[in-house]
């Protein structure tokens, strides 16, 4: 049976490969984005935009009084460590306020259901061993702290209101969908597999690699990279394991990759080089990061993109085919 569906940053990076498989699935999307990050141009035929800011809670109101909807899902927020060390406040008010605000419309809209985009960022980093979900939180930083906070709004709502939750804690989302419609755009960007990419295709200049004195078997910082097509499809999991009760995942492949080791899977996939020089550490980033995804495992969750190299080849596809990204 079709359902209804309201997508926070459907038009971003990882937002649009859910919409994608919902609305090919034939379910109705409709995405609310202020398009600051994201693109009109990845929203499909079929799905309305509404574009508009989580700031503006008339319009939110509005949006919501709109209903009925299935669930919700939140994926619209600032999410760059290193600025939210420069701008804290602009964090927790954009991220952790407007998700608050959005949460009480949706308990006051009848909204029984809420996926939230959570992080990896909000694990006190003290292990190079898989992350459960049950490790101590302790956020290095105030994005990791911003989705922490939405993350315990989320526990009173189910807990006073009744609200089911899912808090999808990615890991390190990348690649792009394989039949090239969607991918990564992100303006400045700042992740790293897209950053190599360009690097290889002689679209920037030598890649920075900070930190070449972590604690890990080549200096350089591990990350736990997962497919964005396996995230869409880690939410779809989610929205049914809810029926059951509140959700908590961890999301990522369990398999750490240095920044080194990417520079070489992109070489290796794009018979291209890509130069390199070493810089220092940067405020807020961990030494290893990698995930424990047992809880998505358990309910059937088995990644399509487990290899590094096939992550790496999709975004490295799309990438080459759009050297403007959406072109807006
Ligand atoms: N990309 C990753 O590796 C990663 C890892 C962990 C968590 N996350 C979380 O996943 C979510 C999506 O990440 P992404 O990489 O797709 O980011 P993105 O920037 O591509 O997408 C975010 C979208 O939200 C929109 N948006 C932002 N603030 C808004 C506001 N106030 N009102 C309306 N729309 C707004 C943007 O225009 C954009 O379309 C974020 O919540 C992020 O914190 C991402």
């Amino acid at each position: 049976m079709s359902r209804r569906f309201l997508v926070t940053g459907g038009a971003g990076f990882v937002g649009s490969h859910l919409v994608d498989a919902l609305h090919r699935r034939g379910d109705a999307v409709v995405v609310f984005d202020d398009l600051r990050t994201g693109h009109a141009a990845s929203v499909p035929d079929g799905v309305t935009l509404i574009e508009g800011s989580l700031a503006d809670a008339a319009l939110v109101n509005r949006v919501l009084a709109n209903g009925p909807w299935d669930a919700v899902f939140h994926f619209a927020a600032l999410s760059q460590v290193g600025e939210s060390m420069r701008e804290p406040l602009r964090y927790l008010i954009e991220n952790a306020g407007n998700g608050m605000l959005l949460i009480d419309a949706c308990i006051r809209h009848g909204v029984r259901r809420f996926v939230l985009s959570s992080t990896a960022a909000l694990f006190a980093t003290v292990t190079d061993a898989p992350i459960p979900e049950d490790a101590t939180i302790d956020p290095a930083s105030a994005y990791g702290d911003s989705k922490w906070m939405i993350e315990r709004a989320l526990h009173w709502a189910s807990q006073v209101h009744g609200m089911r939750y899912a808090r999808l804690r990615y890991f390190n989302a990348a690649g792009a969908d394989p039949t090239g419609r969607l991918g990564e755009d992100h303006r400045p960007e700042s992740h790293l597999i897209p950053l190599v990419i360009d690097t290889a295709l002689g679209r920037r200049g030598a890649l920075d690699v900070f930190g070449a004195d972590y604690p890990t078997p080549d200096g350089t910082a591990v990350r736990d990279y997962v497919h964005v097509c396996d995230l869409a499809e880690a939410h779809l999991l989610a929205l049914e394991a809810m029926d059951q009760g509140d959700v908590t995942w961890n999301l990522g492949n369990g398999a750490g990759h240095s920044v080194l080791q990417v520079i070489e899977a992109v070489e290796r996939v794009s018979g291209l080089p890509v130069p390199y020089r070493m810089a220092d550490r940067r405020a807020g980033d961990a030494a290893v990061l990698v995930a424990a995804s047992d809880r998505a495992q358990a309910a059937g969750w088995r990644p399509r993109f487990a290899e590094l190299d096939d992550i790496v080849r999709t975004a490295f596809q799309w990438r080459k085919a759009h050297p403007s990204g959406y072109g807006n």
